[in-house]
């Protein structure tokens, strides 16, 4: 469904998220026919590039990350030719009377502020002082979104003088990714899950966010961050508050965003002994954590599992169990809920503990399977198995066309739909149960353990589960 004309500015247009995510979103839309004559997409950068050469900007990034790309159609050359781009000193006075002639105040502007935090706050203050921002303005921001609790206040406290909590967009992308919507609608649009989704009838969840790529080229970012703020605050703790919500009354950014809240500040700490860091090492062939990173003193986690509860009704007793690293076995981004095993068995000699598992595979294969436990087919008596009951949404459901996280989230933001971006207390209270992790390491200079690439981790986040009588499900 085509949008109203609309003005997206992204600042920091000549980075690294424009050309890989931002840029390639916004062509695929445009494909989709979603864009009215007179929208305009202006890149905003320090760089001192016309128009024109911003449009050739646009077409390599495109080349480069874009499956539509196509030297020769027309599709491309009218996208291009959509694209417009102002010089700016984000801190300074050039660009900024500029841009103001570029934009009018009188239709939706969405501002991507795709640059360092630190400049947010000069970017929201220019963006009123220049009377740019009208009263359909809205910004986003990506993560991170500050490194702890007090610096995503003050970032929030920045954005709060400029504009509204109902203007500002923050981006988890995660929460843009087709499967991670379907968690919803599984839950609360079938009557046979949410019946069961408690601690009467579930033993635990696992959560496993893994990739087989690591840090280099990143390196200087990530040994500032670690997984823990780079992967676990925000993806992983938005995951688990869909899994454990309440089910909101009504499907509302706020209704929604108030229950995620809830879940966060029922987190308890984590102690010491739930959780595992792990950095990769070298081998023969390819570097290690420590020489991607280039500190070769690193003490920063590429890798960790912990074990997380969460105080409530519902989840008493149910250990949450998480799981992200680099240079793992498989790319693969799973949760499974891991369902009691059956009391008593009536089966003679069945001694197997049955357990149904639904388990959600959010990337590749979008998916969802639910192992159950049938009957072995022969004459050879009541002999049980568990088979896989496989729901793969590309064939089920021809949705391998879906929209990619980034193209559903901007198209969001103009809509001004904020029910899949965080809100600001939602972060601040998601760094605020980090926040004791992360400085318990820093007090007892935790190194972590070393792990062999293309692993499922160090032997310790085995045991993490071991010691509870569980096991992980396999990276694959
Ligand atoms: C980003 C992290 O937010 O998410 C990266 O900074 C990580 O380190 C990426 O690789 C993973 O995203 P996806 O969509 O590829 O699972």
């Amino acid at each position: 469904i085509p949008v109203a004309p609309f003005d997206l500015i992204v600042f920091g247009g000549t980075g690294d998220l424009a050309r890989r995510k931002i840029i390639p979103a916004l062509f695929r839309r445009y494909l989709a026919g979603q864009f009215e004559d007179g929208t305009r997409l202006i890149g905003a950068a320090r760089a001192g590039l016309s128009p024109v050469e911003y449009r050739l900007f646009a077409k390599e990034a495109l080349k480069e990350f874009s499956a539509e790309y196509d030297e020769n159609s027309e599709g491309l050359e009218d996208f291009l030719n959509l694209l417009d781009y102002v010089p700016i000193d984000a801190t300074g006075d050039d660009g900024w009377e500029e841009l103001k002639t570029k934009t009018s105040t009188d239709r939706v502007q969405a501002f991507y502020f795709s640059v360092a935090p630190s400049l947010f706050g000069a970017l929201a203050e220019r963006l009123n002082s220049y009377e740019i921002a009208g009263s359909q303005a809205r910004v986003v921001v990506e993560k991170p979104f500050g490194r702890d609790q007090e610096t995503a206040r003050a970032l929030n406290a920045t954005l709060a003088e400029h504009f509204d909590e109902t203007q500002i967009y923050r981006i988890d992308h995660y929460l843009g990714k087709e499967t991670v919507q379907n968690l919803m609608v599984l839950r609360f649009g079938n009557m046979m899950f949410e019946p069961l989704w408690n601690n009467h009838y579930i033993d635990h969840i696992q959560i496993t966010v893994a990739e087989t790529v690591g840090v280099g080229g990143r390196g200087a970012y990530y040994d500032k961050s670690g997984a823990m703020r780079d992967m676990v605050q925000n993806h992983l703790m938005q995951l688990l508050c869909l899994i454990a919500m309440e089910p909101p009354a009504i499907y509302d950014a706020d209704a929604l965003r108030d229950e995620k809240l809830k879940v966060i500040r029922a987190l308890q700490p984590v102690a010491p002994h739930h959780i595992v860091r792990g950095q990769y090492e070298a081998t023969d062939t390819a570097p290690g954590y420590r020489e991607d990173a280039g500190n070769l003193r690193s003490f920063t986690e590429s890798f960790v599992a912990m074990r997380c509860e969460i105080a409530n009704w519902r989840w008493a007793g149910v250990p949450f169990y998480l799981r992200t690293g680099k240079k793992l076995r498989a790319r693969t981004s799973e949760i499974s809920i891991i369902f009691k095993a059956l009391g008593h068995s009536i089966f003679e000699g069945d001694t197997t503990p049955h357990r149904n598992i639904l388990s959600i595979r959010l990337q590749p294969n979008e998916g969802i399977d639910m192992t159950v436990t049938v009957k072995e087919p022969g004459p050879g008596g009541m002999r049980l198995i568990d088979v896989p009951l496989d729901l793969t949404f590309a064939e089920a459901l021809r949705e391998a066309d879906a929209p990619e996280a980034y193209e559903r989230l901007i198209m969001d933001v103009i809509r001004g739909n904020q029910t899949l971006f965080m809100r600001g207390d939602e972060v601040e209270a998601a760094w605020g149960w980090t926040d004791p992790i992360i400085e318990g390491w820093e007090a007892r200079h935790d190194v972590p353990k070393q792990y062999v690439p293309g692993s499922s981790g160090p032997e310790d986040a085995l045991m993490l589960l071991h010691r509870d009588g569980r096991r992980w499900r396999d990276i694959k």
